[in-house]
């Protein structure tokens, strides 16, 4: 009752009066299933390697990264998506350990499948900077730049590689033209028409990537600007976009997820592939940070991240909370 009559007559607030009405007009929700963990595997450790920068994220052994995965299945996510972190001394130029049949990535994919078969998408980074010396995405020529086309040659091995190994879904990362088309010719040529690919179709040179690099044990000096998308652009990915399916992207993904919001709603707008979104390890360090520090309240911000990512559009999120994540979900 107010002094206006019968102002306001549309009242926004009522559907918001108790839990049971939010819940039901909500718009969006949260599935276990909408997640997948990425995971790390360090060769030649016999304990799991916590990652200073990731509070609660490690190096896996190859044993531990066998449980995570049953966890994850357990929780209910979805897919795994493995990176793998050779001995220091097998990195060089050329990213060798990368297309190793018995390299450590190779060997977490059989670990894995053998673990939990079928019951989680088996996902790669397809990608050599966790491979070489120097810590780019690519093979150099001459001059120290990041040789595009010779580095397709190598991302092709690669995907052939992964696939013996029995994974389900590479997820070319390095940002090379062309990179979708090689790696699927690739995978048919062996006869892997069934290995899906997972493109990182926007993936923008970000500093929320910081975390990550300790994560790998990345060499990198410099950056990574000549590969990644400048932060400043929106047409460029839909440019990326229409490559990467033409060229058989069976997925597509964007990466960072948080600042770039604005990217995923627009992917996803304009495709009928399934759409990814990365939230990367800057993104989960801010949080971790900011709750350790009690200025923010650690499982609500995590699950305000991922709902605002999912309602932006992305139908699968990567996300190193995702198992946890996966028990708040149900428990809410
Ligand atoms: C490249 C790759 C990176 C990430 C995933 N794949 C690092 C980079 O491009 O610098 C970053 C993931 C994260 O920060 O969580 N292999």
């Amino acid at each position: 009752m107010n002094s206006y009559g019968s102002f306001p007559g549309a009242r926004p607030r009522r559907l918001r009066t108790t839990p049971a009405l939010r819940r039901m007009v909500a718009e969006t929700r949260l599935h276990p299933a909408d997640l997948i963990l990425p995971a790390f595997v360090r060769e030649g450790v016999s304990e799991p390697v916590p990652i200073s920068a990731m509070p609660g994220v490690v190096q896996h052994t190859r044993d531990t990264l066998r449980k995570a995965a049953v966890q994850a299945v357990e929780a209910g996510v979805s897919g795994i998506m493995l990176f793998g972190v050779p001995l220091d001394e097998k990195k060089d130029g050329a990213g060798t350990a990368g297309t190793d049949p018995d390299g450590i990535l190779q060997l977490a994919i059989r670990d894995v499948r053998s673990e939990v078969g079928d019951d989680l998408v088996i996902m790669s980074d397809l990608c050599l900077d966790e491979y070489t010396d120097h810590g780019h995405c690519g093979v150099l020529d001459a001059e120290g730049r990041v040789d595009n086309d010779a580095t397709l040659e190598r991302y092709a091995e690669m995907a052939q590689v992964q696939a013996d190994a029995g994974v389900h879904v590479v997820g070319p990362s390095g940002m090379m033209d062309g990179q979708v088309g090689v790696i699927r010719d690739a995978l048919d040529t062996i006869g892997k028409e069934d290995v899906s690919i997972l493109a990182y179709t926007a993936k923008y040179s970000s500093a929320f990537y910081g975390p990550f690099r300790e994560a790998v044990g990345s060499s990198l000096k410099g950056d990574r600007k000549t590969y990644q998308q400048d932060p400043a652009n929106v047409r460029e990915s839909m440019r990326e976009l229409a490559l990467d399916l033409e060229e058989g992207a069976d997925m597509v993904m964007v990466k960072p997820a948080g600042p770039y919001l604005d990217i995923l709603a627009k992917v996803a707008d304009a495709v009928d592939v399934p759409v990814a979104a990365y939230q990367i390890s800057g993104e989960y360090a801010m949080v971790e940070a900011a709750a350790e520090k009690g200025w923010i309240e650690r499982d609500k911000a995590i699950l305000e991240t991922l709902t605002g990512i999912r309602r932006a559009g992305a139908q699968m999120i990567l996300t190193y909370w995702a198992t946890e994540a996966a028990h708040m979900i149900r428990n809410a």
